[in-house]
This record gives structure tokens, sequence and C-alpha cells, in this order.
């Protein structure tokens, strides 16, 4: 079994190879998910697991829950806890929220999305000893804030900001920062300017490392499916197939046979 990552061979990686993250929300799959680099329990569990239209929402207590429920299924991988929708509003409920994580889940780091304006929040939980993952570009609890889900990086003033996010929160210390919805070339600009990895989801592939909500990989959402998500399985047919089989055989009397009867 790899080493499990740290924030040092996760900022070396940097340059040397793509690092994979994955979002997970439980510990049966967080067990079939070993492998990968880092695993994020997303507030996007609002939404794809718990079915709320978007993420504002979660609660701590329940991205505590649900980190420890990965934690016991992945025992070896770096796992990053999400801070959701205003537990970080100003530097001290940062950091009392961030210690809520950590004394009550294994989690090895947590995420906080925007830019330079938080960056002094960063900086304050670095020096009490909290691992920070930033996140900027597109910032899915911004969205009725900003009128909605907006792809970044699409004038040279956006791109700007951008680039003085990502300084801004390597400067505070974060080990890597999650950059989402920019436009690639812009991603790519933005992941030279900083020292430290950038995990992209649909930012193209000249970024640090990629990260995808699991379920939306293994195709079990219906509905839209966002321009930058690639479904690797067709989960929906496959769970469809199976219940129907599963209906089936039940009102067939065909389950249970001899073999599954004591
Ligand atoms: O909550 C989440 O799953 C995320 C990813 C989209 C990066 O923040």
């Amino acid at each position: 079994m790899d080493k499990k990552l740290t924030i040092n061979s996760i900022k070396k990686l940097k340059g040397t190879r793509p690092i994979v993250m994955l979002t997970a929300y439980d510990a049966l799959f967080a067990k079939l998910f070993e492998g990968v680099d880092i695993l994020l329990v997303g507030d996007s569990l609002n939404m794809s697991f718990a079915g709320k239209n978007d993420t504002l929402s979660a609660t701590l207590k329940q991205m505590i829950y649900h980190t420890n429920a990965v934690a016991a299924g992945a025992k070896n991988t770096f796992i990053v806890c999400d801070m959701p929708f205003g537990t970080y509003t100003n530097k001290d409920e940062a950091l009392k929220n961030a210690i809520k994580v950590y004394q009550n889940s294994p989690a090895d780091a947590i995420k906080i999305e925007g830019g330079a304006e938080v960056a002094p929040t960063i900086e304050y939980l670095c020096k009490n000893g909290i691992a920070i993952c930033g996140h900027i570009g597109l910032l899915p609890q911004a969205f009725r804030g900003e009128g909605g889900y907006k792809i970044k990086g699409k004038d040279e003033t956006q791109k700007q900001k951008l680039i003085a996010d990502a300084k801004a929160i390597e400067a505070a210390g974060a080990f890597c920062i999650v950059i989402e919805g920019v436009v690639a070339k812009v991603a790519k600009e933005v992941a030279n300017s900083v020292d430290i990895p950038l995990i992209g989801i649909g930012s193209g592939v000249d970024v640090d490392g990629q990260v995808l909500v699991w379920s939306d990989m293994f195709g079990l959402n219906s509905g839209h499916k966002p321009k930058f998500v690639k479904e690797y399985l067709d989960g929906r047919a496959i769970f469809k197939d199976a219940l129907k089989n599963y209906i089936d055989d039940v009102t067939n009397k065909k389950f249970p046979t001899q073999d599954e009867t004591y």
C-alpha cells in the first residue's frame, strides 16, 4: 500500500505528475477510492447526496459526520474537509470551526472558498496549525451573491484577479488550491504563477491535477451534465438494470434460491 501523502509531499508533486483528487462522502465508496491522492469531503454532498439545489445549507456537523465516514473507509488517503458556507466569515469564527473539524474528525486539511479576501483568514488558520486548501474561480458558495455560477478568467481583469488571488493564498500558507470553472488558458497561467499545486475542475488540462464529484464521474446523476464532467461509467444504467433484475426475481419468486437459503 502506498504511503499516505502529507501537505509537503502534495506540494512536491507540482511539476512532477498530476494530482488526482476525487470527492467522497461515505466509507463504502471511500474504501473503493483508495489509490487517489486526495479525497475531498466536498459540500457538494449537500446536492449530490442530500438532494438539495445548492451547497449553502450544508452544516459543519454534516461535514464532520461525512469526514469521519470517509476516513473510516479510506484509512491511508489524505482527506480534505470542505468548510461549509458561513463557517469562516471572520478569522475567529474560522479558527473555532476549523478546530471543531480537527478535534472531531481525522481530516488532514480543510478547504475554504475565496480569493485574496480570505488570505488573512488562511494565514491565521495556518499559524494555528490548520492545513488549508484554497478554492478560487467559480465559487459555488457565492452563487447567489454573484447571480449564478459564473465561469471566470474571461477577460484581462478577471485573469489578473485570479493570479493575485492564487498568490495571496499561497503567501498566506495554503498547501494547494482548487481552481474551478476557469477558462483553460488562464488557469494555466494561474498555475504557472504559484509554486503550490492548482487542482482543476472545469479549468482545462494545464493545471497540476484534477478533481471531480464522484457521482458525476460514475455517471450516477440524472439531469443536466456540465461540460467539464466526464462520465467514466454509465452508473445509472448499470444500477437500474440490477434493480430491475432484483424486482423481477422477487416478484417471480426467483430470489432467494437454495444458494441464498439456510
Ligand atoms: O464541494 C465540492 O465537491 C467541491 C469540488 C467541486 C471542488 O468543492
